[in-house]
C-alpha cells in the first residue's frame, strides 16, 4: 500500500428537504452569492425558487449566471470570473450537476487570478486560491460535489481539459435524492455509468495489498448495480435514488483511492470524444471503458478475474483465468447496454474520422493511464475496438 494523505473537508448534508438549509450554509461565507446553474431544469422543477427564497431569508444579495451547458465552456466561465471580480462575490453556489459545479470551480479559481482562466488548464499557471463554493446537487454522476477537480471545454480547438486544486473542493454539498426524481432515464444512466467508471479507474491499479479499498470498490459497484434498474423503472423510489446518490459521491471523494494509484486512461480518452462530439461523458465512458479493458486485461489477468468474480459473481475458472476475466468485461458491457447506454461508437453515431486526431490530442502531454501506459498508437487501437 502506498503512503497517502486523505483530506476531504466538504460538509455533506444528505436527505429529504435539505435544500432548505442552503441559505443558512451560504450565509457563513458572506452576503454576495453568485447563483450558478444550467439550462433550466432547476426552474422547471421549482428548485430555483426554493433556493432563491432560502438565500433571501438570510438577506443574501443574489447575482445570477445560468446557462451552463453539459461539457461546460470556458466562455461562460470567463463571464463568471468577470462578475466575481466586479462584484466581490463571497460564495459561488452551484445548483445542478457536474457541469455546473465544474464551471463554478473554474470561475472560483479564475476570480483569484490576474491572467486568463484557461492558463490553469494548459499548465501555464497553478491555482493559488479560490472563492468558496457551495453545491446543491441535482444529478449523481461526476462526483464533482466533493472532488478537487474541474473539467472545462475550450471552444477554441475543442479541447476538454481537467485541472485540480485542494481549494476547489466545495465547502458544502447538499444532496437530496428527491431532487433527482426528475432526471430523464438517459441522464440517470449516464450518471450511473460515470460513477462506476470512477470506481473502476481506481480499481485497476498495479498496487498490491490494497484489500480494504478493493473491497470497498466492489461494495460500491455492487450497490450501484443492484439499484440501477430500480431507479430507471421507478424514478421516484427514494431508497434506490438515495443509494445511487451517495454511491456517486463515495465513488469520487478519494476514499477509494487511498493507498493506491488509479488508472484514469479511460477518462482522458473519453474527454477527447466528448470534447469533439459533445456527447454525455457517461455515454462516452460506456463505450470506452469496455474497449480499454479488452485492450489491457492481459496486463493483470488475476485482477480482471477478481473483478469478474467479486462484482459479477462469475465463477473463477482456475484453468482458464483469461476466460473468467473476459466474462467480467462482457458482463460490464451487457450491464451498460441494459441501462440504455451505447457501448460502441457507432451507436453514438461516431465514425472513425477523428481517431488519429483524438489519439494525437489525447497524448500530446504524454502517455495516458497508469495501470498500462498508453501511447498515441494504443489510443487508435482502443478506438478501433470501440467501433
Ligand atoms: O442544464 P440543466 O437544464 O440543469 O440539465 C441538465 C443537463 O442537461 C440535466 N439535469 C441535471 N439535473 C437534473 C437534470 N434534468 C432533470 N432533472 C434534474 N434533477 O442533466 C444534464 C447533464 O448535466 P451535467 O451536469 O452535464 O451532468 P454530469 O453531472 O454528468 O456532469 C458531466 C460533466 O462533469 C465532468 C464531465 O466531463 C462532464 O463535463 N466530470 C467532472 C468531474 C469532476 N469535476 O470531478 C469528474 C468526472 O469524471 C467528469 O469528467
Ligand atoms: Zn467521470
Amino acid at each position: 500500500m502506498q503512503n497517502f494523505v486523505f483530506q476531504n473537508g466538504t460538509k455533506i448534508i444528505f436527505g429529504k428537504d435539505t435544500e432548505q438549509f442552503t441559505g443558512q450554509e451560504a450565509a457563513a461565507y458572506g452576503k454576495k452569492i453568485l447563483l450558478h446553474y444550467g439550462g433550466g431544469s432547476i426552474k422547471a422543477s421549482g428548485l430555483y425558487d426554493a433556493i432563491v427564497q432560502s438565500l433571501r431569508e438570510q438577506n443574501a444579495e443574489v447575482f445570477e449566471l445560468g446557462g451552463v451547458q453539459p461539457n461546460p465552456r470556458v466562455s461562460l466561465v470567463r463571464e463568471g470570473v468577470a462578475i466575481c471580480k466586479e462584484q466581490g462575490i463571497d460564495l459561488i453556489l452551484a445548483v445542478g450537476g457536474g457541469s455546473v459545479i465544474d464551471s463554478a470551480k473554474a470561475i472560483a479559481a479564475g476570480a483569484k487570478y490576474e491572467g486568463d482562466v484557461w492558463d490553469f488548464f494548459t499548465g501555464k499557471a497553478e491555482v493559488s486560491g479560490s472563492v468558496p463554493i457551495g453545491v446543491v446537487l441535482t444529478i449523481p454522476a461526476a462526483g464533482s460535489e466533493t472532488s478537487n477537480g474541474t473539467v472545462i471545454t475550450n471552444e477554441d480547438g475543442w479541447y476538454k481539459r481537467a485541472m485540480g486544486h485542494q481549494s476547489l473542493r466545495p465547502q458544502f454539498a447538499i444532496l437530496n435524492p428527491v431532487l433527482t426524481y426528475t432526471l430523464p432515464p438517459y441522464q440517470t444512466a449516464c450518471g450511473i455509468t460515470d460513477m462506476m467508471a470512477h470506481i473502476l479507474e481506481r480499481y485497476f491499479t498495479n498496487e498490491k495489498h490494497v484489500e480494504l479499498t478493493d473491497r470497498l470498490c466492489e461494495a460500491a459497484l455492487r450497490t450501484i448495480i443492484n439499484n440501477a434498474h430500480t431507479v430507471l423503472a421507478e424514478p421516484a423510489n427514494y431508497d434506490a435514488r438515495a443509494e445511487i446518490m451517495w454511491a456517486g459521491t463515495i465513488a469520487h471523494n478519494d476514499l477509494l483511492s487511498t493507498g493506491r494509484i488509479g488508472d484514469w486512461g479511460s477518462h482522458d480518452i473519453e474527454h477527447e470524444i466528448s470534447g469533439i462530439y459533445d456527447i454525455a461523458h457517461g455515454a462516452g465512458l460506456a463505450i470506452i471503458f469496455p474497449a480499454w479493458m479488452k485492450y489491457v486485461y492481459k496486463h493483470d489477468v488475476n485482477r480482471f478475474a477478481q473483478f469478474a468474480n467479486r462484482v459479477w459473481d462469475v465463477e473463477i475458472d482456475l484453468n482458464d483465468l483469461e476466460k473468467t476475466a473476459l466474462k467480467g468485461i462482457e458482463k460490464l458491457e451487457q450491464f451498460f447496454s441494459s441501462i440504455g447506454m451505447p457501448v460502441r461508437l457507432a451507436e453514438a453515431n461516431i465514425g472513425a474520422e477523428h481517431f488519429e486526431e483524438m489519439a494525437k490530442k489525447g497524448t500530446e502531454r504524454g502517455p495516458l493511464g497508469n495501470f498500462v501506459k498508453l501511447q498515441e498508437a494504443d489510443l487508435v487501437q482502443i478506438f478501433h475496438l470501440a467501433k
